[in-house]
């Protein structure tokens, strides 16, 4: 059974296509045999084999994976558009399975809205029936759907527009007025197959920034669907990727770049701008810290070869200077002993928190970065080479992994 922060909750699904989906092809998927051998066997096509995973309460979570892997199966089993072969699908504790007739409808009016790649509009109906057709079609009155959904299109953006013709709108706007439409009967989980997919680049990032933002006033909890890796990492809180009809890895971008658990996820990945993702304190190295009454000579050899410096720090720890490799052994040929004269001050500072690309510009100047707590304190260093070290990294992975055969 669920736990009680999980919303939605598949566990061991199968969903088989053909004739006799319980036959000989489950079998055969539960024993183990791929979507292509039980498919050569039996003429069935497998669109899930054993798939779990779980959605928790205001989470958005994103299935990723090539055409036909599987993921418009996954959602449609969350709200029954299909009867799944095997398995349960829990959301907020039913199962939902075991819904038919008015109770399933009700089940899906109530917890769930979708959204789709094609959003198809009423052409002849304003932007604001359009956006309150959910509602209408629950019965609600004029007043009250258009209140709602006006309230839904002002989120979206689309408040001016609300009277105008879907003729009038962008295809960028048309798919606004389709999230509109969703969010106006306010449900728990957003359904979201594709949704940005048709957009061009552009349009598509801002539909993902307002979508981000509208979670952060909402939190609603989100199964996002997308062939596209860069999308899922940017807005996913926890990515799952399906291949063949079964689920590959599950984690957060960050694991999903820095452990990709196959070659097939590592695939994925180099394409990926891992900076994006990456935090800082992933890969900050402990630092080196200048001790009261140490010579340079001393720290110059704490810094070791190779290293990239050592900060001074104040009584609470926070970094005041950054004695390099070069400015030391330059001091020390001048006889100067006391590292205080050669201290650069003009090094900057990251906090641990922070993404790779924030503190890029910063990295550019090739001086050891300082990372510190929120206090201030410095916890870390971070080597500008390391960056582009672990950048490269991922890559290297892919190199070591034996090629798994695409098909
Ligand atoms: N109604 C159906 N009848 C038979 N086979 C189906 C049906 N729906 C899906 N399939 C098969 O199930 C597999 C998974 O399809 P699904 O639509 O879930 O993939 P997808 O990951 O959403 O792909 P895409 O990115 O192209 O939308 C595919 O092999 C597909 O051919
Ligand atoms: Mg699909």
């Amino acid at each position: 059974m669920p736990e009680a922060d999980e919303i939605i909750r598949l566990e061991n699904v199968y969903k088989i296509f053909g004739p006799q989906p319980r036959g000989r092809a489950l079998k055969l998927a539960k024993d183990g045999l791929t979507k292509n051998e039980v498919q050569s066997a039996t003429d069935h096509v497998v669109g899930m084999t054993n798939v779990s995973f779980d959605v928790k309460r205001g989470e958005t979570f994103v299935l990723m994976g090539l055409s036909g892997s599987g993921k418009s199966t996954a959602i449609r089993t969350v709200n029954k558009l299909h009867d799944i072969t095997d398995g349960h699908v829990y959301v907020d504790g039913t199962d939902v399975q075991s819904l038919t007739g008015s109770a399933l409808q009700e089940f899906r009016r109530e917890k769930m809205g979708m959204v789709f790649q094609h959003f198809a509009l009423f052409p002849h109906r304003s932007v604001i029936d359009n956006a309150g057709y959910g509602l209408k079609v629950q019965g609600m009155d004029r007043k009250e759907r258009d209140a709602k959904a006006l309230e839904a299109l002002e989120l979206v953006g689309l408040g001016p527009f609300a009277h105008s013709s879907p003729r009038q709108l962008s295809g960028g706007m048309q798919q606004r007025v389709g999230l509109a439409r969703a969010l106006a009967a306010d449900p728990d989980i957003l359904l979201m197959d594709e949704a940005f997919s048709a957009l061009d680049p552009l349009i598509r990032r801002q539909m993902q920034d307002e979508m981000l933002a509208i979670q952060d006033q909402l939190q609603k909890t989100i199964l996002f669907i997308t062939h596209d890796l860069n999308e899922a990492l940017r807005i996913g809180d926890r990515v799952c990727i399906m291949k063949d009809g079964a689920v590959v890895q599950i984690g957060t971008p960050e694991q999903i770049l820095t452990q990709p658990a196959t070659g097939y996820v590592a695939e994925f990945v180099q394409d990926v701008d891992q900076g994006r993702v990456i935090d800082v304190e992933t890969i900050m190295q402990q630092p080196v810290v200048i001790r009261p009454g140490e010579t340079i000579a001393q720290v110059l050899e704490n810094i070791g070869k190779g290293g990239s410096g050592a900060f001074s720090v104040d009584d609470v720890g926070r970094p005041t200077g950054l004695l390099v490799p070069e400015d030391g052994i330059r001091a020390s040929a001048m006889g100067t002993t006391d590292p205080a004269a050669a201290l650069r001050i003009d090094f900057e500072t990251a906090k641990g928190s922070q993404k790779f690309n924030d503190v890029y510009a910063s990295a550019g100047r090739g001086l050891l970065l300082a990372v510190v707590d929120d206090g201030g304190r410095l916890i870390g260093a971070l080597d500008p080479r390391e960056i582009m070290e672990e950048m490269g990294r991922v890559e290297q992975l892919i190199d070591g992994f034996e090629r798994e055969v695409f098909m």
